[in-house]
């Protein structure tokens, strides 16, 4: 009888135990649901069954259908999350993570980061000042007076109608403002940007950075200058690098000086970079003039101390052998992406 046959098809299907298996799985699924499976098997004998029990053995097959399906869905559900949670035991967590592309640091800041650094371990910490300045802190207490020549060796931006108020030209105004509220002694660094009015082309900029160095105190010497300049060289280009200090001028400094160091392209024997005379110039320097130490309300007769300047722009260039200036501020990923820093 057919109801039997269904009845004990249900039975069957109800039971069948989880295949663990894909193999197991479709041995089960020919044997039930193919097309040539038990529960086509039982619907094409349907067709032959007296009309007058068609109602109760359809509703039958309909159940056994119901059934089955369920059973399948249940079997193909659990499968597929096995092999999920097989899929992710097959992961190495201590495989190390894909390398995410990270930023390089822009060579300029690389520079003045090394440059702290140096003069950190001598005891110098970073001081700070505007870049929007008053006449007085960038010339006027810097032994600049109004007529003075050497206004005329800087061209600087004046931010409005009133002369007073400018563009730094240099870092040293922030000695002048740290110097005027400070009591010695004073051990600086100031690091940052600066303005001139120059026509922009590889080798000048209308803005770029420097680093001063400010220290006072009781009994400093230009010997003390010197060992600090030759500490500077050797840390920043290497122990074998030489340094020549020339005579020079500077309002704010007497006596002044202008530091070389030996070529670190050619070690000194000669080449296009130094102009075949195996020296590069890097900063200016000398011992601050008794006239800065007084308008800034320091005794000159007590305290004496030294200061020098440099542009970073001129260390980069040096250090990596960069030789056009518009490449530090034109943001190229090119030129950037090959300063990946270390730290
Ligand atoms: N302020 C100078 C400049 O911008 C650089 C400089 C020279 C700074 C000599 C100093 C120094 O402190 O002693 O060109």
């Amino acid at each position: 009888m057919l109801q039997d046959k269904i009845k004990q098809l249900r039975e069957e299907i109800q039971v069948l135990p989880q295949p663990t298996t894909e193999e197991e799985y479709e041995s089960l699924r020919l044997k039930y649901i193919s097309r040539k499976g038990a529960l086509n098997e039982v619907i094409s004998d349907f067709k032959s069954v007296p009309k007058e029990d068609k109602r109760e053995i359809g509703i039958l097959i309909n159940e056994l259908k119901q059934v089955t399906e369920e059973k399948f869905q249940t079997f193909r559900a659990s499968l597929d999350q096995a092999s999920e949670s097989s899929r992710l035991l097959d992961l190495d967590l201590s495989r190390s993570a894909a390398q995410i592309p990270t930023g390089g640091r822009h060579p300029l800041n690389l520079v003045r980061d090394e440059i702290i650094r140096i003069f950190g371990h001598l005891g110098f910490s970073i001081a700070v000042g505007p870049e929007v300045e008053d006449d007085w802190h960038v010339f006027e207490a810097l032994n600049f007076p109004p007529d003075h020549p050497a206004r005329d060796m800087q061209d600087t931006f004046f931010v409005s109608h009133d002369p007073q108020v400018l563009l730094r030209t240099h870092t040293s105004s922030v000695q002048t403002r740290v110097m005027g509220e400070q009591e010695p002694p004073i051990r600086i660094i100031c690091p940052g940007r600066v303005y001139r009015n120059e026509a922009v082309s590889a080798r000048a900029h209308c803005f770029f950075h420097q680093v001063e160095a400010l220290y006072i105190d009781e009994h400093v010497t230009f010997t003390d200058l010197r060992k600090v300049l030759l500490h500077f060289a050797h840390e920043m280009f290497g122990p074998e690098t030489q340094i020549r200090l020339r005579p020079s001028y500077f309002p704010f400094t007497e006596p002044s000086a202008e530091m070389d160091i030996s070529c670190n392209l050619c070690g000194g024997k000669g080449c296009s970079f130094c102009k075949h005379t195996g020296w590069v110039e890097i900063l200016g320097c000398g011992m601050v003039h008794p006239n800065v130490l007084e308008a800034c309300g320091i005794d000159s007769h007590h305290y004496t101390g030294f200061a020098l300047g440099m542009g970073i722009e001129r260390i980069t260039n040096l250090k990596y052998t960069v030789d056009d200036l518009r490449l530090f501020s034109e943001n190229d990923l090119r030129f950037l992406s090959q300063f990946q820093s270390e730290k």
